[in-house]
C-alpha cells in the first residue's frame, strides 16, 4: 500500500527505510562502544512517532499501558487479546519496537508454550522486533529460552517485576538485602544464559545495578536503578508530565523525572477550546474554509423552499451573508 496520501495531504512522517530501523545489532554495538541505550514506552502511533522523531533507540509497547492509558492500579489487567491492535501502529516507527509480553499470571507448566505463542503472534501481527519478558522464576527462564529458540529476541526484566506484585507484595524496590541483591544478579545471569540479549533492571539500588551491569555481557536497561546501567527506560506519560488526575499522583514513581509538563499544556488547550466554543468565537472565519458559490447558494435556497424547508432556507441565507462578510481562507487542502 502506498503512503503517498499521508505524506502529501497531511505532510506526515516520511516512510522509514528498513535500513533505518534500529535492530538488536545496533543496540549491541552501542553497548560495546559504551554509549547509553535509550528506551521509552509507547502505546499508539502518535507516541511512537514522537519517540521516533526524538531518535530514541527503542519503543517499548509496555504493559504499563494498563496504568497510564487505561487507568488501572496495576499492569495485571492488560490482556493478550487486547494487545494486537495497539501494538500495530508503533511498529511503523524506525525505533526498534519491543513488546512487554502480558504473561502473568500463567501456570508455570504452560508458561513456555504460551509465551512462545504470544511472542510469535506479536511478531507476526504486531510487527514487533523483540519481546520483553518479566521475571526470573525457572518457568520464566525456560520460557525465555524457548522464545529465543523460536527465533525471537528476548529482553529480560528483573528487580521489581510489576506483573508479580501479588508475590512481591506491591510496587516495592528489590535487591535491598544481601539475599535479594544476589538474587537480582543471579537472575540476570540466568536470563543471559537463556539467550536474552538485554535485561531491564527495575527499582534496585545503584550498587546492585552496577554489579549486575558489570557481571553481564549483555546491556542492562535501568528504570529506578540509578546511573550505572547500559541504558535507561521511562514510561512516556510519566516523563512527559502528561497526567494530572489523582490516579497519576498515586502511581508516578519517585525515580521518574518529568522532562516536560505536557499535561499542563493539554489542560490549557482543552480549557481554551471549551471557552471558545462556548463563547462562539471558534470556529470563526479562519476555520470555516469550505465555500459554496453565490449561484449555488441561490440554487440551494430554492431547493430548500421546494422541500418546504423555508426556515432552513432563511437560516442558510443569513449564514451565507455572514460568511461572505467575514471572508474565509482558501480551501486548497482539507
Ligand atoms: O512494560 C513496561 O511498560 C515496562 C516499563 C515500566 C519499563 O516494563
Amino acid at each position: 500500500m502506498s503512503n503517498m496520501l499521508e505524506n502529501t495531504v497531511y505532510g506526515g512522517p516520511k516512510p522509514q527505510s528498513p535500513s533505518q530501523r534500529v535492530t538488536v545489532n545496533h543496540l549491541r554495538q552501542k553497548h560495546r562502544r559504551g554509549d547509553p541505550i535509550t528506551m521509552v514506552t509507547a502505546y499508539d502511533y502518535p507516541s511512537a512517532v514522537h519517540i521516533d522523531f526524538a531518535g530514541i533507540d527503542v519503543c517499548l509497547v509496555g504493559d504499563s499501558a494498563a496504568m497510564v492509558v487505561h487507568g488501572h492500579d496495576t499492569t495485571l489487567p492488560i490482556s493478550v487479546a487486547a494487545a494486537p491492535s495497539p501494538v500495530a501502529p508503533p511498529a511503523r516507527s524506525s525505533s526498534a519496537t519491543f513488546l512487554s509480553a502480558p504473561t502473568s499470571p500463567f501456570p508455570p507448566r504452560l508458561m513456555a508454550g504460551l509465551a512462545v505463542d504470544i511472542a510469535v503472534r506479536f511478531l507476526k501481527e504486531g510487527g514487533m522486533d523483540a519481546i520483553k519478558l518479566e521475571g526470573g522464576a525457572p518457568s520464566r527462564i525456560t520460557a525465555a529460552k524457548a522464545i529465543v529458540e523460536a527465533g525471537i529476541a528476548v529482553m529480560g526484566h528483573v528487580g521489581l517485576t510489576p506483573q508479580a506484585i501479588s508475590v512481591i507484595g506491591g510496587f516495592r524496590p528489590q535487591g535491598k538485602t544481601v539475599a535479594s541483591a544476589v538474587k537480582v544478579v543471579e537472575t540476570a545471569l540466568a536470563l543471559q544464559e537463556a539467550g536474552c540479549f538485554s535485561v531491564v533492571l527495575e527499582c534496585v539500588p545503584a550498587p546492585v545495578a552496577a554489579a549486575t551491569t558489570s557481571a553481564l555481557r549483555i546491556p542492562t536497561i535501568g528504570i529506578g536503578a540509578g546511573p550505572f546501567c547500559s541504558g535507561q527506560v521511562l514510561v512516556y506519560h510519566d516523563l512527559l508530565g502528561m497526567l494530572q488526575h489523582p490516579h497519576h499522583a498515586k502511581v508516578t514513581p519517585k525515580f521518574c523525572k518529568q522532562f516536560g509538563h505536557v499535561g499542563d499544556a493539554i489542560k490549557k488547550a482543552l480549557s481554551e477550546y471549551k471557552q471558545e466554543v462556548e463563547s462562539r468565537s471558534f470556529p470563526g472565519a479562519a476555520y470555516t474554509p469550505y465555500k459554496i458559490s453565490a449561484t449555488d447558494v441561490d440554487g440551494f435556497l430554492k431547493e430548500l423552499q421546494v422541500m418546504g424547508l423555508n426556515e432552513a432556507a432563511t437560516t442558510a441565507a443569513a449564514a451565507a451573508e455572514k460568511v461572505e462578510t467575514a471572508g474565509t481562507p482558501s480551501e486548497d487542502a482539507c
